[in-house]
């Protein structure tokens, strides 16, 4: 009998239904997904457990079958609930499994083709000023001493000191001991996931977000749901009113050079942000690591609310990403928690990284690496924006990539199969987006990548010029 595979959900639901008494400005389909959620942590209903049809569960409860749709829809965007094709809505309690976005898997360099998908450092002087370290390095074995013992799980001092000279920005003045080093800052991302979301808990991100965000979610059980965005980025209206919806514990963003959109959150959403982290308590997240070349990009939300913001960032897009050196600034009460999560991890984080970081920052040497690679950045737009010509894009001075439009009849996904089979391989919306909704026909195109060949990137950029214009 069909109906016995629900009849235990419903005799859960049907009594919670009926004791529950409406609240002001919470609607009907809301207080239904709100009772679903709750039998689900109360463990009452278990995964793989089938709720009943929407007109049949609506005629129980005495409301429309709209409303039922309307409770699913949000359930299953909150990862509550997997709709079947055919077959009906089924309670999923445990995370998913799915990694992440197929592109955040795979390598970086591709030999068969062009992958232009990365944003990575284009080659300046840092092999240079890689061996004059380790040539440095040889002749202090004292030191070389001390970095080869276990550190504390924040980094040694030195390294957390120039971790704060290296989030500081005017009147934004890190101190030392709200610094903790990190193996660049996938890994504080992580690391601070970790520490501070548990399994089930629900992050909010922009609606086309960074996908290491998403895969590291995904891998802890951590919900994620997309905010609605303009060209700066997250818009702060859209985040309150998914705040008075859902138990949203947490924001990511990347409020400087958005990635993949590259827009920049003025100073004004950008205390609109704080003042909501605040009133609900909310932590914010905000990655700056594409920003770190962008000397003007506006100060940071932990400026605006220290006690709610965790801020990250690396060298990896400014000096090189082998070093893997990244730091995390976090308000006093977090710090505790945040060493514990790096110390379940690795136990501390390579000394060695984080000591040419950080000798490169204190001698002003990360500086001048930053001015090479804008350099250098520069000289290959200047030599490849003019491919584009004709083309619809966003990008950023200080961004190695575009953000393009794919005009009708094209969809993203066939430009990029398309150019696939000419062995060159782009990132689109999909593999940014948040949930299905809100993936726009936009492609992501990456000139720092495949760093020898511009004669290669050029080639490519006008093959797809032709595809889109044509
Ligand atoms: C927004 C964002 N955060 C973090 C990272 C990873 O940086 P790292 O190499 O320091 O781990 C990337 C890499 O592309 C990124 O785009």
């Amino acid at each position: 009998m069909p109906v016995k595979r629900y009849i235990d959900t419903l005799s859960i639901l049907l009594p919670a239904w009926h004791n529950s008494v409406a609240e002001a400005g919470i609607s009907k389909y809301q207080r239904l997904a709100k009772l679903v959620q709750q039998a689900i942590e109360k463990g009452q209903l278990a995964n793989g457990s089938k709720l009943p049809p929407h007109r049949y569960l609506a005629d129980q409860l005495g409301v429309t079958p709209g409303t039922v749709s309307k409770a699913y829809q949000e359930l299953e965007r909150l990862g509550y609930l997997q709709a079947r094709v055919g077959d009906g809505s089924y309670i999923r309690t445990l995370p998913q499994t799915r990694v992440g976005p197929e592109h955040f898997q795979t390598q970086t360099r591709n030999d068969d083709g062009l992958d232009l998908r990365h944003n990575q450092h284009i080659p300046t002087h840092e092999v240079e000023l890689l061996s004059q370290y380790w040539q440095q390095l040889a002749q202090q074995p004292a030191y070389i001493q001390q970095l080869s013992r276990y550190s504390p799980e924040q980094g040694w001092p030195q390294h957390r000191q120039a971790g704060a000279r290296w989030l500081s920005l005017g009147s934004f003045q890190p101190q030392t001991e709200h610094i903790l080093c990190c193996h660049g800052s996938q890994h504080a991302l992580f690391s601070t996931l970790l520490a501070c979301l548990r399994a089930g808990e629900v992050i909010a991100t922009e609606h086309l977000s960074y996908p290491g965000l998403i895969s590291a979610a995904r891998i802890l059980g951590i919900r994620v749901l997309g905010v609605a965005m303009d060209e700066q980025g997250i818009l702060p209206d859209a985040l309150e009113s998914l705040c008075q919806q859902y138990p949203i514990k947490a924001l990511y963003l990347t409020p400087s050079i958005q990635n993949p959109t590259t827009g920049v959150l003025d100073t004004q959403r950008r205390q609109q942000l704080a003042r909501l982290a605040q009133r609900y308590q909310l932590l914010l997240i905000e990655d700056e690591t594409h920003a770190m070349l962008f000397d003007e990009r506006p100060l940071p939300l932990s400026y605006y609310a220290p006690e709610h913001c965790i801020l990250l960032s690396s060298l990896s897009k400014v000096a090189c990403a082998g070093i893997r050196a990244g730091f995390i600034h976090a308000p006093a009460r977090l710090i505790n928690k945040l060493a514990q999560a790096i110390k379940a991890q690795s136990w501390m984080v390579n000394a060695f990284g984080l000591d040419i970081a950080s000798q490169w920052i204190l001698s002003g040497k990360a500086s001048q690496l930053a001015q090479a690679q804008l350099h250098a950045l520069q000289q290959r737009k200047a030599a490849l924006t003019p491919i584009l010509e004709g083309c619809q894009y966003r990008s950023h001075s200080h961004s190695p990539h575009f953000w393009l439009e794919v005009p009708e009849p094209w969809s993203a996904q066939e430009i990029a199969a398309n150019l696939q089979q000419s062995g060159i391989r782009i990132a689109t919306a999909e593999d940014f987006a948040v949930g299905r909704q809100h993936q726009p026909q936009s492609i992501r195109v990456s000139i720092s990548a495949e760093p020898d060949d511009l004669g290669a990137i050029a080639q490519a950029m006008q093959r797809l010029r032709t595809l889109l214009l044509n």
